[in-house]
């Protein structure tokens, strides 16, 4: 089935981390659907100023705005410029995030405190000023019949432990709760919050290991599925938990991973 191409027509969206990768798929795909979208990039600002071209040169409406999710200040000022461009939100797609590995003894704090920072306290950060938006603005029930919908991009790794990540499993582990908090506070005023856990999708974050035949080889073997993702595999699902088709579905996370949590080793053993 394919969406129809005004299934988000008249939605504004903010998609954090979106020059790249699994964002760049998510922002694509709800322009593809008629929703205006903001681009947001942290350093890279030509692929980002690409994208909004590319969407706009199909017909969309985009607009790039660079901002550190981190940084309360800065997270302040793209909302406001969102808000002067596009007048409000309904879609908040909080995806920036990274990983810095290091075996747990070689760990330092500057590792643990930006994983945190970026992963966690920047989807802390944007969330709450979606969420004041969404309550300032209520339900136009010509848009949507929900006040906003929130997306926190989560990962396998909120439930799998992840020896050499430990920064990135709790930060991942952490959106659970807080997703699952702030949908449980905010579900009597018709905004939606879930999450979207990705298993391993072939982006730059995690190119080692999939880009030789060997690596995918192993990777394959904690995919039950048999095939890696693709950022198209998160997009379909982002919009559809963006789309008021999930109307019901709220503080749910969507595992899109191929298997990757159905304890592979168990196929054989156990
Ligand atoms: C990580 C990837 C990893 C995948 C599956 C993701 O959240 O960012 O590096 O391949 O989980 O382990």
């Amino acid at each position: 089935m394919s969406y129809s191409p005004s299934l988000l027509k008249g939605q504004k969206a903010l998609v954090t981390g979106s020059s790249s990768g699994i964002g760049e798929s998510v922002a694509r795909q709800l322009a593809a659907v008629g929703a205006s979208v903001v681009i947001n990039y942290h350093s890279e600002k030509d692929e980002a100023h690409k994208i909004v071209d590319d969407i706009r040169s199909q017909g969309g409406t985009a607009i790039a705005i660079g901002a550190n999710v981190a940084h309360e200040d800065e997270v302040k000022a793209m909302f406001d410029q969102m808000f002067r461009e596009f007048g409000t939100i309904d879609i908040l797609v909080s995806n920036a995030g990274l990983q810095k590995d290091a075996p747990f003894l070689e760990m330092t704090l500057d590792q643990w405190n930006l994983v945190l920072d970026v992963n966690l306290t920047g989807q802390f950060l944007c969330a709450r000023e979606a969420a004041k938006e969404f309550m300032r603005r209520g339900v136009k029930p010509d848009v949507s019949c929900a006040a906003g919908k929130i997306i926190c991009m989560s990962s396998v790794h909120q439930v799998i432990p992840w020896a050499g990540h430990v920064n990135y499993a709790t930060s991942k582990g952490g959106i659970d709760l807080m997703m699952r908090s702030i949908a449980q506070e905010l579900a009597p005023h018709k905004i939606r919050v879930n999450s979207i856990a990705p298993g391993a999708i072939k982006t730059d974050i995690n190119k080692p290991a999939w880009d030789t035949p060997e690596a995918a080889a192993k990777l394959l073997t904690l995919i039950p599925s048999k095939r890696i993702g693709e950022p198209d595999d998160i997009g379909k699902a982002a919009v559809w938990l963006a789309s008021d088709d999930s109307d019901y579905v709220t503080g749910a996370t969507l595992f899109v991973d191929g298997g990757m949590t159905l304890y592979p080793g168990f196929a054989a053993g156990g």
